[in-house]
C-alpha cells in the first residue's frame, strides 16, 4: 500500500483516528450572512473521512470579522447552522469535525463588522487591503483592547467554543498563526503593550495562552486545538525573535492536554524547522501543515510520520479538489487539480463539485 504510515491508525489520550491525513482550515466565504447552510453542509460532508476535518476559520465575535460570507459562531443562527454541520457529517463519515475560531483583529474590517472598528493588542493598521464587493479597501487602524476588555475577548472565545460544541462538533482550533489576533499579540510589530500583555516574550505569549487555558476549562483541553504559524508573515506580521517566541510558547503549552497542535512549517520564514521545534517542546499529538515549498508532499508527510516526527499531516488545497483524498491516496489515484479562481467565490462551483474516484470512473 503506498503511504503505509499516513494509514496506521493513531491513538492518544481520547483522540483516535483510523489514519493520519487531516483537513487544514480553507476560507472559502460561501456561509452566506454567516450562517452555514445546506451547501456548506454538503461540502463538509464529502470530506468526512477526514481524520480531523478541520473547518474553515470561523470568527468568534461580530468585531472579529475581516471576510465576505464567512462563518461566525457567536450568535444561535450560527450555532444551528453549525449543528447542520455537524449532523451531515457525522452521518457521512468518521471525521472529528472541528471548528476553527479565527478572530481577525486588526485585519478584520468595519466593512464586515457592521461599521464597528476592528481591535487589536495596539492601535497599528495592517499595511495592505482587503477584498469588498465595493471594491479593495485599506486596513483600518483599530481600537486597542483595553486590560479591562481582554476577559470580554477571552469570553468570546469561550462562548464560542461551548457553542461548538453544543453543535456537535468534537472541539475547535484556536486560531493562532496567519497574522489574525492571537498572532498579533505574539509579534513585535502588532503588539507595543506596557501593561504585562506585551514588551517582551512572557509579555506577549500572555493573552494567548490566557485564551487557551480559558476555553480548555470551559469544554476540555482534550477537544481543543492550536493552530501556529511561526515566523510567518503574512498580514503584515514581523514577530521578532521567532525562536524565543516558540519556545516559550511551548514550553508554557506542554503541560495543557491539548488535542493537538497544529504547526505549519513555516522554515522558510522563521529560518529552522519550527515542525522540529515544536515536537522537541510540545509532548502532545503533532499536526503538520506546510503550504511554501513542493517538498512537503505525500512522499514526504509519509516519511514525517515513519521517523516519529509528526503524528498526522493536514492538506488543505489537495482536500479542497478531492473530497475524497484518503481513498485516492490509499489507492494511489491520481488528483484532482484545485481551481484557484473558485477557491474564495463561486457558490457551488468548484465547491462540492469535484468528483469523487467513484465518479470520475463511473463518468468515464
Ligand atoms: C483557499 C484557502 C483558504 C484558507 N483559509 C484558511 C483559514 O481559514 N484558516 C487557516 O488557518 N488557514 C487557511 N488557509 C491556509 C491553509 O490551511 C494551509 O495552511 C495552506 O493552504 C497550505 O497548505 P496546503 O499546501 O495543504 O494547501 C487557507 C488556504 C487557502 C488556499
Amino acid at each position: 500500500m503506498p503511504y503505509e504510515h499516513l494509514f496506521q491508525p493513531y491513538e492518544r489520550g481520547a483522540l483516535r483516528t483510523a489514519h493520519r491525513i487531516a483537513m487544514a482550515p480553507l476560507t472559502r466565504n460561501r456561509a452566506k450572512g454567516t450562517i452555514p447552510g445546506a451547501l456548506n453542509a454538503t461540502y463538509y460532508a464529502q470530506r468526512a473521512d477526514a481524520a480531523i476535518l478541520v473547518t474553515e476559520g470561523t470568527h468568534p465575535a461580530a468585531v472579529g470579522q475581516g471576510y465576505l460570507d464567512i462563518a461566525g459562531l457567536h450568535n444561535d443562527e450560527q450555532q444551528a447552522g453549525w449543528a447542520k454541520v455537524a449532523g451531515a457529517v457525522h452521518a457521512a463519515g468518521d471525521a472529528k469535525l472541528v471548528i476553527q475560531l479565527m478572530h481577525c483583529g486588526r485585519v478584520a474590517h468595519p466593512f464586515y463588522t457592521g461599521g464597528e472598528t476592528p481591535v487589536a493588542p495596539s492601535p497599528i493598521a495592517a499595511d495592505g487591503q482587503v477584498f469588498t464587493p465595493e471594491g479593495m479597501l485599506d486596513y483600518v487602524t483599530p481600537r486597542e483592547i483595553t486590560t479591562d476588555q481582554l476577559a470580554d475577548v477571552r469570553e468570546d472565545y469561550v462562548q464560542a467554543a461551548r457553542r461548538a460544541i453544543a453543535a456537535g462538533a468534537a472541539g475547535v482550533e484556536l486560531h493562532a498563526a496567519n497574522g489574525y489576533l492571537l498572532h498579533q499579540f505574539l509579534s513585535e510589530n502588532t503588539n507595543q503593550r506596557t501593561d504585562g500583555y506585551g514588551t517582551d516574550v512572557a509579555g506577549r505569549i500572555r493573552f494567548p495562552l490566557e485564551v487557551v487555558e480559558a476555553v480548555a476549562a470551559e469544554i476540555g483541553a482534550a477537544c481543543v486545538g492550536l493552530r501556529l504559524s511561526p515566523g510567518h508573515e503574512f498580514n503584515d506580521i514581523k514577530e521578532g525573535d521567532t525562536k524565543a517566541t516558540y519556545d516559550a510558547l511551548l514550553r508554557a503549552l506542554a503541560p495543557i492536554d491539548l488535542m493537538y497542535l497544529h504547526v505549519m512549517e513555516t522554515q522558510p520564514y522563521a529560518g529552522y524547522s519550527t515542525l522540529e521545534q515544536a515536537r522537541e517542546l510540545w509532548p502532545g499529538t503533532l499536526i503538520a501543515n506546510e503550504g511554501f515549498t513542493e517538498e512537503f508532499d505525500v512522499d514526504g508527510a509519509d516519511r514525517l510520520v515513519a521517523d516519529g516526527k509528526i503524528d498526522l499531516v493536514a492538506y488543505g488545497r489537495r482536500f479542497l479538489a478531492n473530497p475524497d483524498l484518503p481513498t485516492r491516496l490509499r489507492d494511489g489515484a491520481e488528483l484532482n487539480t484545485p481551481d484557484q479562481d473558485t477557491f474564495y467565490s463561486g457558490g457551488a462551483k468548484g465547491y462540492v463539485d469535484y468528483p469523487t474516484l467513484a465518479e470520475t470512473q463511473a463518468a468515464a
